[in-house]
């Protein structure tokens, strides 16, 4: 039977909680779906490591984690102990960038049990999927400071598209949609005000489009975007957008289905050159860390990204029907952001625990 090897990376924070139970589950997969899996844990990424190195990572950190066939993460961040800019830079963002990630895809569904903030929505009604530019855009490091200090002082950052770069993010959104029932793709744009960059990637949108003629295409400014996604959130079946575009709304859709706790995403390099990372979409959350009380579906259901990512697609559709069972059933074994009153352990056991031994039937909508 086949072995997987994953590197683990609990990171910061709640990473740390969150971490262990989405191996567990993992773990409980492997077992009831006849394949192995080699972990083997690391300790950079994290503040604790910076503390100790004065650096993020060690210096043979790409060889090390290329022999992995995934790398699956938690959070990295601790602000109290170094700054995100340095801390992010130094790790997660060089991640997606020297492993060619650049897919972050992020589902948003409303799952059955989940209580969301928005009136009259049933699951079925919001199922979408982000997909995110991961490597350029806006998050660049070219810009700098000048006359630092004085009232002069001027701060520029600049935005990078490359044809490239936005032309391969689009192609992987088309596809995606166009493997999907509803066969939509809505871009992210903002091409008023933002008149060079934004009117370029509208332009690509249109040129990739044209090998897409099945696949219907709108486009909403991002303002106007947020607000539809918390008024028809119903509309949308591929979102495609730029890097901090797509950041501000794969954190947006996800509260509008309840809960940032629950939100995975995979940062994906499709050429398989590199190895893929599978993270939830929350960071380090030092609000609740240390408490025992983080959700830690978003991370279980990243392993099920990645899992699926790996060739095992029935083990990921069992990690994810035990996680919609435990959410259907009672609440008190659920996080207190879910209504609960249980803790990060109890939630992750009780999920691992119906791995492979449930089929739930999803209910449809009432009409
Ligand atoms: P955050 O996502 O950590 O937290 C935002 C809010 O959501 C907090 O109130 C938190 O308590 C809540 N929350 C997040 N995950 C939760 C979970 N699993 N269960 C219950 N509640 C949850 O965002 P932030 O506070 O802006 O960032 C904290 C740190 O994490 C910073 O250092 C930031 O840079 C970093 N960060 C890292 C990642 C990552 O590693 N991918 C992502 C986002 C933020
Ligand atoms: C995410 C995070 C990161 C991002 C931060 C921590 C740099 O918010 O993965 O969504 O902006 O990409
Ligand atoms: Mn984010």
């Amino acid at each position: 039977s086949a072995r997987y090897r994953i590197a683990v990376i609990p990171g910061d924070g709640i990473g740390r909680e969150v971490v262990p139970e989405g191996l567990r589950c993992l773990r409980r997969a492997a077992e009831t779906h006849d394949f192995a899996l080699d972990v083997v844990e690391f300790d950079f990424a994290s503040a604790a490591y910076w503390e100790r190195h004065g650096t993020m990572l060690p210096g043979d950190w790409q060889p090390t984690l290329e022999a992995f066939d995934a790398i699956y993460f938690g959070a990295v961040g601790w602000p109290a102990v170094v700054p995100d800019h340095v801390s992010l830079w130094g790790s997660l963002l060089r991640f997606r960038r020297v492993f060619d990630q650049y897919v972050n895809l992020r589902p948003v569904r409303l799952l059955p049990g989940v209580r969301g903030p928005l009136a009259g929505r049933a699951p079925g009604d919001v199922d979408f999927v982000v997909v995110r530019e991961n490597t350029e855009g806006e998050y660049s490091s070219v810009g700098g400071r000048v006359f630092e200090g004085t009232e002069r002082e001027i701060v520029l950052q600049e935005t990078v598209m490359t044809r490239h770069g936005v032309d391969r993010v689009l192609r992987f959104a088309f596809e995606y949609a166009r493997g999907r029932e509803a066969r939509h793709l809505t871009s992210a744009t903002k091409s008023n005000g933002i008149a060079i960059s934004m009117p370029y990637w509208d332009e690509r949108v249109e040129a990739v489009g044209r090998d897409y003629p099945d696949v219907d295409r709108d486009k909403y400014h991002i303002d106007a975007l947020a607000a539809h996604f918390v008024l028809n959130p119903d509309r949308f079946d591929v979102v495609v957008a730029s890097n901090l575009f797509g950041d501000i709304l794969s954190d947006l859709g996800p509260a509008c289905t309840g809960t940032l706790g629950i939100a995975p995403s995979a940062n994906i390099n499709p050429e398989r050159r590199y190895p893929s990372l599978f993270e939830p979409v929350h960071g380090s959350a030092p609000d609740i860390a240390g408490r025992g009380i983080a959700n830690p579906i978003g991370q279980i259901w990243c392993g099920a990204m990645m899992l699926e990512h790996l060739g095992e697609p029935d083990a990921a559709a069992a990690l994810l029907s035990a996680v919609e069972a435990v959410l259907a059933g009672p609440a008190d074994a659920l996080t207190p952001d879910l209504g609960g009153a249980g803790t990060t352990t109890q939630l992750g056991t009780a999920i691992a625990a119906r791995v492979g031994s449930t089929t739930v039937a999803v209910a449809d909508p009432p009409t």
